[in-house]
């Protein structure tokens, strides 16, 4: 749901041979100097995707503001750099919590979801003062009130209602019906309400709704926000109970298709427009008029279009080979580092680091994983590649590293962050010794082998 850039991150450079640029970086000198896989994120992308969500709120005049989903990716630079820029923090567990306040968001700006949150991590929460607790369940309701009084506290909260809408997105990550398992049900909700505000160490401040990731339509949202605004009038008419801030959660779609483009790169097989993806200030405009009408300020949580455009997945071709049915391109990279096609059957568009002008074949492109399900594209037309080429998986900036296993003992692989003509490392490549356990490597005498 990204607006188009004046000029995006990653782009092909005007030569007669092309070479893939993350600004103004050449990625295949990356991947020869820091070795494959490699995540590679643009912060003038991560900038600007943060200030058209925020500029387009504000545009509004409504009060307001954006709380960045770290589930999406919680790498401490890129943090920094979204606190920075005034972004709040949304967070699911005490790790998410711990590198929030270590990158600068302040507590005001932190909310903390999540259907099973543990008792330390509410402790950890009320003590570090965040914002508020959105709440999944009643039980939830009335554990938060008994640690909250036991430290002589008050924890502000905000109800996860479910409006029971479907989000039309892949069914793994639509949330925002019954069979699913979040948020109370309209039906019940009202009861929440109330038996929260009758306990002493809670303060209900909010309502929140998340209703699914990649949302593609604005339907669903427009079903969700009429929903939710009638249930918070309702609340104020006829129970009294006066909220000051509704969370709209997250789950805006972005592009994934045809985001770098070139007349050497094959036609995606959708043609030229590629899905079609509503854009933020479509989503804003069709949205903001219904929550309005409550007069509550607004909290929007997008992970996603804050941060999956600024990264590309660097990789190797290791192999390719052909049978009488298909051909396969075999990566170094798979569903360890991206496990979004095998999970979701998510596309993600791979583009050669350099392009020349030749036959195109359909091919699968797959990764060294021991699964079936370790591919990164399907029946892909492809420009040929051979052992030895470089690849970029575009958009593995959300759900990408902070999906990633050591499945196969896989060290987890190095990230950098580009910034104009310069790069830094911002995580080192795992090694094999931080996976395995350096004792038992060097226990075996086989230390010299791996470092
Ligand atoms: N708020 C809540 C309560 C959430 O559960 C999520 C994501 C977000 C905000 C941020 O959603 P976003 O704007 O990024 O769509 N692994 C899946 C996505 C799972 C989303 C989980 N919740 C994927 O790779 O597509």
């Amino acid at each position: 749901m990204t607006d188009v850039l004046d000029q995006q991150a990653f782009r092909y450079s005007n030569d007669e041979q092309p070479s893939l640029l993350c600004e103004e970086v050449t990625l295949s000198d990356l991947a020869r100097e820091f070795g494959t896989p490699l995540y590679v994120y643009s912060k003038r992308q991560i900038v600007q995707n943060f200030h058209s969500f925020d500029e387009t709120l504000k545009s509004s005049g409504k009060e307001h503001y954006v709380s960045y989903a770290l589930k999406a990716n919680s790498n401490i630079e890129l943090l920094k750099i979204l606190a920075e820029e005034g972004a709040g923090a949304d967070v699911v567990s005490a790790g998410e919590l711990l590198v929030a306040l270590a990158a600068g968001f302040t507590p005001e700006k932190i909310t903390f979801d999540g259907t099973g949150k543990t008792d330390a991590e509410i402790e950890l929460a009320l003590k570090a003062n965040i914002h508020a607790f959105n709440v999944e369940s009643l039980e939830e309701l009335s554990v938060i009130n008994g640690i909250a009084e036991k430290f002589g506290l008050r924890a502000k909260v905000s109800i996860r209602v479910n409006p029971d809408v479907d989000a039309k997105s892949h069914p793994y990550i639509s949330t925002g019906l019954k069979e699913n398992k979040f948020g109370i049900d309209m039906e019940n909700a009202r009861e929440a309400f109330i038996y929260a505000s009758k306990q002493p160490a809670l303060e209900v401040v909010g309502i929140h709704v998340h209703i699914g990731s990649q949302i593609t339509s604005l339907d669903p949202f427009i079903k969700a926000a009429r929903s939710t605004v009638k249930f918070v009038n309702s609340l104020r008419v006829k129970s009294g109970i006066i909220l000051e801030h509704l969370n709209f959660g997250g789950g805006q779609g972005i592009h994934y298709r045809n985001v770098v483009r070139h007349p050497l790169l094959p036609k995606d097989e959708l043609g030229e427009e590629g899905e079609y993806v509503p854009s933020l200030s479509e989503f804003v405009g069709a949205v903001l008029p219904i929550l309005d009408q409550t007069g509550l300020k607004i909290i929007f949580e997008p992970g996603r279009a804050i941060v999956a455009n600024a990264c590309a997945l660097l990789a190797t071709v290791l192999y390719t080979k052909a049978n009488s049915k298909k051909k396969f391109v075999i990566a170094d990279t798979g569903m360890t580092e991206l496990i979004r096609p095998c999970l979701y059957e998510a596309y993600h568009q791979v583009a050669p680091l350099e392009l020349t002008a030749g036959a195109t074949q359909k091919v699968d492109i797959v990764g060294p994983i021991c699964e079936t399900s370790d591919f990164l594209a399907q029946s892909r037309e492809m420009p040929t590649l051979k052992r030895g080429d470089s690849i970029a998986i575009l958009c593995a900036g959300a759900y990408g590293y902070t999906l990633a296993s050591n499945y196969n003992l896989r060290p987890r692989a190095a990230e950098i962050l580009v910034d104009g003509a310069e790069y830094r490392l911002i995580r080192e490549r795992e090694r094999v010794e931080d996976v395995a356990g350096v004792a038992r490597i060097e226990n075996a005498g086989l230390h010299a082998l791996v470092s």
